[in-house]
């Protein structure tokens, strides 16, 4: 085993902790780090920035929701002897416009490509387990999905495959830098379709209804969330609707040599791990 070390930012979230999983089981030397994890991290503490960097050769990094701090940890980083980096962006980073996801992920995307280190951007497109965790799995249990969706379809990616490819990426050193790899799922299918398949497989009756932005907004206010928090996931599906994002990619299987898993297979090992029971 080399005695460089990864570090794996955000490894207690969706991400982090499967790609450490996954570097677990093939022996990689690692660092896990978040706030709650045993090697404490937070973007807003760079006091303690340096110890979390020592003697690490290549980091994942998850981002904080505002980019900021992503420029100041680069350069850290770079002083630190870090050889690699690879980032958690999001689908089209380019397509986003002037939208707050856009300007966030774009900036993030700039620390990291900007530095004199080897990079790799992942782009996940809307991940397929958002429909058993938020914001989407009370809905569904409730027999109801209302978004202002409309009919444009999205290549929801299997969280697990996210992983993979960040796993083979932060363990193949040389061959992904440089690269921006946009993952998607095989297909894409509309988010009444995706609401229907969970609804067939589970035999849960589940409706989709369609909504305007604005009702979607006061929805998750209502539900608790923070105006801005729901303003953002509401805009994010406006944005969406105008089309650029619905294509697939092809970027899962250059990275791992086999196609994504389909949506359809999530929703299968999902209801067998009793997701969508009747409440
Ligand atoms: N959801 C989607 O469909 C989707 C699709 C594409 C891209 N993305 C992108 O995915 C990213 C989120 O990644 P994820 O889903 O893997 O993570 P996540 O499940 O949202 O968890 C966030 C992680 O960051 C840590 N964290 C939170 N605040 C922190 C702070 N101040 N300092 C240090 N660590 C902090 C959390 O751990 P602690 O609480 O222990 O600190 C946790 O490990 C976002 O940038 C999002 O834009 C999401």
């Amino acid at each position: 085993m080399s005695n460089d070390i990864t570090l794996v930012l955000g490894a207690t979230g969706n991400t982090g902790r499967r790609v450490a999983a996954r570097l677990r089981l093939r022996g990689t030397h690692l660092r896990t780090a978040s706030r709650s994890s045993q090697t404490a991290f937070d973007w807003f503490r760079p006091a303690d920035w340096d110890q979390v960097l020592r003697n690490v050769t290549t980091v994942y990094v998850v981002p904080p929701t505002v980019p900021g701090p992503v420029h100041d940890f680069v350069a850290r980083a770079e002083v630190a002897g870090v050889r690699h980096l690879v980032l958690l962006s999001g689908h089209g980073a380019d397509d986003w416009g002037d939208s707050e996801f856009g300007l966030d992920m774009r900036s993030a995307e700039e620390a990291v490509r900007g530095s004199a280190l080897d990079w790799t951007v992942l782009r996940p497109a809307n991940f397929a387990q958002n429909f058993d965790g938020p914001p989407f799995h009370g809905p569904l249990a409730a027999g109801e999905l209302a978004l202002p969706a409309g009919t444009v379809p999205e290549p929801f990616i299997d969280l697990e495959d996210v992983a993979d490819v960040a796993a083979a990426v932060l363990t193949e050193p040389g061959r992904h830098a440089g690269r921006i790899y946009e993952l998607t799922g095989p297909h894409a299918l509309t988010w009444a379709e995706a609401a229907e398949l969970i609804s067939r497989a589970s035999g849960l009756p589940i409706a989709y209804r369609q909504i305007s932005p604005a009702e979607y907004t006061a929805a998750l206010v209502q539900e608790g969330w923070s105006e801005h928090e729901a303003h953002v996931l509401a805009e994010m599906f406006v944005l969406l609707e105008r089309g650029a994002l619905a294509s697939t990619s092809d970027d899962v299987a250059t990275v791992l040599g086999r196609a994504p898993r389909t949506f359809e297979d999530y929703v299968l090992r999902s209801v067998a791990a009793g997701a969508w029971r009747r409440q």
